[in-house]
């Protein structure tokens, strides 16, 4: 019997970023980030019952099989006790696409597993508390994927005094102001080349990094701060930790042992003009970074037509491409 689920599961940008882990795929701090709605994976997983055949799997991305990612993905398929049995039973083939470019900085690897996850655990027949467990088996593919099942906002990551909070699973922000229910993403293209050095080496980096201690704080406080920011609507507040968030994640990599620089000439350039306008117009709109010298331009909907004419005008020449996102609901079934 052939079984097929097709699914489509949004990226997401960490407004308080997850960087430094632990264990198996455990963040050393809790996160935050905005879900976003155009840059997602879509993916069609198809199971035949073996019947006695040999077990094949068969990972196709953009229509061309591509052994490298799908050896990454049975790996941890078969890491999964979960998918063991239906693993076993069955030959796999994987059909999946991105909405969105290579290379863009835009976490691939976090609507990718996010869209595993979810397909697997509707084909292997998990029902039991489905979006934590999606989100909990995201996890253990690629962290920030855990947080793609939920939007606008999800948060990831044990807070003290925040019922609900996990290290092992994320969950949808409750309380959203309508100031940021309706928030645009404007992702500024400066590199469209590959990183130079993996989130992976990154989370390693925070082992030995001499102020580990102090950014984890840093970011479980900021998470705090920012729950009841998004409540209250308070766009200053939100500003202010979304930018510092963003320089203090690349402040990371610069002062770890061994250390590196993402951040390119023009990522100075758009940051220092994002602040000036912000200044002069009083405009509620701020940057974070990935990691990478891509910058998102974070704004609310109502400001959209000043903001579109100050990127055409002013970001445009320091940019390679640009991609209009906003917040998104999490992933669907199709
Ligand atoms: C800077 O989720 O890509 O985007 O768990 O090793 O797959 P792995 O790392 P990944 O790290 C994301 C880092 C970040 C911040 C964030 O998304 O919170």
């Amino acid at each position: 019997m052939k079984k097929s689920t097709k699914v489509r599961f949004p990226s997401n940008i960490a407004l308080v970023k997850y960087w430094g882990k632990h264990g198996n795929q455990l963040p050393m701090n809790a996160s935050l980030s905005l879900t976003l709605q155009h840059a997602y994976t879509e993916l069609e997983l198809e199971a035949i019952e073996k019947n006695g055949a040999d077990a094949t799997f068969e990972y196709f991305f953009e229509g061309v099989q591509n052994d490298a990612f799908g050896q990454r993905v049975l790996t941890y398929l078969q890491n999964q006790p979960e998918f063991a049995e239906f693993l076993h039973q069955h030959t796999i083939k994987i059909n999946s696409h991105n909405s969105f470019p290579h290379s863009t900085g835009i976490a691939s690897s976090a609507s990718a597993f996010a869209a595993i996850a979810a397909a697997f655990a509707k084909t292997s027949g998990i029902t039991k508390n489905f979006s934590q467990e999606i989100s909990r088996l995201a996890r253990l593919g690629s962290g920030s994927a855990c947080r793609s099942i939920y939007g606008p906002f999800a948060s990831w990551g044990k807070l003290d005094g925040i019922d609900g909070t996990s290290d092992e699973y994320a969950s949808p922000v409750q309380h959203i102001h309508p100031n940021f229910q309706d928030m645009q993403d404007a992702i500024l293209i400066i590199e469209d080349t590959p990183k130079k050095v993996s989130s992976s080496v990154g989370h390693g980096l925070m082992k030995n990094h001499p102020f580990a201690e102090a950014r984890f704080k840093q970011a479980n406080q900021h998470c705090i701060e920012m729950f009841s920011t998004l409540e209250r609507g308070d766009f200053e507040r939100f500003i202010g930790i979304v930018e510092r968030e963003a320089l203090s994640l690349h402040a990371m990599m610069m002062t770890s042992e061994a250390y590196y620089l993402l951040i390119r000439p023009n990522t100075i350039e758009v940051m220092e003009k994002v602040m000036q306008f912000r200044q002069e117009t009083q405009l509620p709109i701020c940057f974070t970074l990935d990691a990478g010298p891509n910058i998102h331009l974070l704004y609310p909907s109502s400001i959209q037509d000043k903001v579109l004419l100050f990127i055409a005008n002013e970001l445009k020449p320091f940019t390679k491409n640009i991609l209009y996102d906003r917040n998104g609901i999490g992933g669907i079934f199709l």
